[in-house]
């Protein structure tokens, strides 16, 4: 594929998660493309509106599944104008785009797969792939939301709280606003479901440092207090995965949009990123 051509995508599926999120299936037009499209978890694509403009997504879905999925929530002109799309209409796609995270290297360890609301998207994508491949040691998904209502692929969630061990999977959810649903989930996952933030939820946990990754993906002011956690249970900084966001306008490191840093370490968060280690965060200015 052309990274810098934009490609046909039908939309055969559009599922609302939520009030403010839609998850779209979609298929691209030409049979060639659409089979040998790959990515890695933690890439993202560029959808282009015709003549509207364009926004980065990641991709929600696992590379060991097709058709692909993005996950957008409703901000502003552009989200809002493709929440409005039907099943059947097309869009255009580029890319991949990024970095993506380098799971090669975590085979046979332990993920810890720690995210924020949006931020339940790219991982989604690391563990389904993580579940699907079954080349990890175990997986923990530690989710923290704001209520139920806006718990992301809460079916799934649901699903893995029931049935996750089955799939080396151990999954716990933090909701900060209580609802009654909430409270019914609590009930029933009593030792998984908890209200606080998604720092709680590595309370009476154990990993071995020397065999673990972290990967998180979730609001800014996350990722100070769960770094935090991380390091005082000593996992080292080239452990700890981040995948950052930043306006962006080309994806491929040729506007100098999404730069950080000096000119002792800068860094294009579509090119070298948008994944990072905490290790890249020392050494670089502004970038978390
Ligand atoms: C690598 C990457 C992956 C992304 N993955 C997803 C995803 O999986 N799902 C998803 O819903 N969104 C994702 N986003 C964010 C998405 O690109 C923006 O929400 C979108 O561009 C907003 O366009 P708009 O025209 O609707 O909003 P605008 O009218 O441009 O902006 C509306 C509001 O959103 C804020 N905003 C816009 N873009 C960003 C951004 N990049 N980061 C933070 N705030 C922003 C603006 O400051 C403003 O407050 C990702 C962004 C990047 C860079
Ligand atoms: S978005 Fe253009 S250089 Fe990164």
């Amino acid at each position: 594929m052309n990274p810098y051509q934009s490609y046909d995508a039908k939309i055969i599926e559009i599922r609302e998660l939520t009030s403010r999120e839609k998850l779209f299936t979609l298929r691209f037009t030409d049979r060639e493309v659409e089979e040998s499209f790959t990515f890695k978890p933690g890439q993202f694509v560029v959808v282009d509106l015709r003549g509207y403009g364009e926004f980065p997504i990641s991709l929600c879905s696992p590379p060991t599944r097709k058709p692909i999925q993005l996950c957008i929530r409703r901000t502003g002109r552009l989200t809002r104008f493709i929440h409005k799309f039907s099943e059947g209409e097309s869009i255009g796609i580029r890319g991949p785009y990024g970095n993506g995270f380098p799971l090669e290297k975590m085979e046979g360890a332990n993920l810890i797969l720690v995210a924020g609301g949006l931020g339940m998207a790219p991982l989604r994508s690391v563990l389904w792939y993580a579940i699907d491949t079954g080349k990890f040691e175990k997986i923990y998904l530690f989710y923290g939301t704001k209520s139920y209502e806006d718990i992301l692929f809460r079916d799934e969630i649901i699903y893995l709280l029931k049935h996750g061990e089955k799939l080396n999977c151990h999954v716990k959810l933090a909701y900060e606003v209580e609802t009654p649903s909430c409270i019914y989930l609590e009930k029933g996952f009593s030792e998984k479901v908890c209200k606080g933030v998604v720092t709680d939820l590595f309370r009476g946990e154990e990993f071995d440092v020397n065999n673990s990754y972290a990967l998180i993906c979730g609001p800014p002011v996350m990722y100070k207090f769960v770094i935090r956690e991380l390091l005082d249970r000593g996992l080292s900084p080239g452990r700890i995965y981040m995948t950052l966001e930043r306006r962006m306008k080309c994806g491929i490191g040729k506007c100098g949009h999404c730069v950080v840093g000096t000119s002792v370490s800068m860094k294009y968060i579509c090119k070298d990123g948008p994944v990072f280690t905490y290790w890249d965060a020392l050494s670089t200015r502004g970038l978390i």
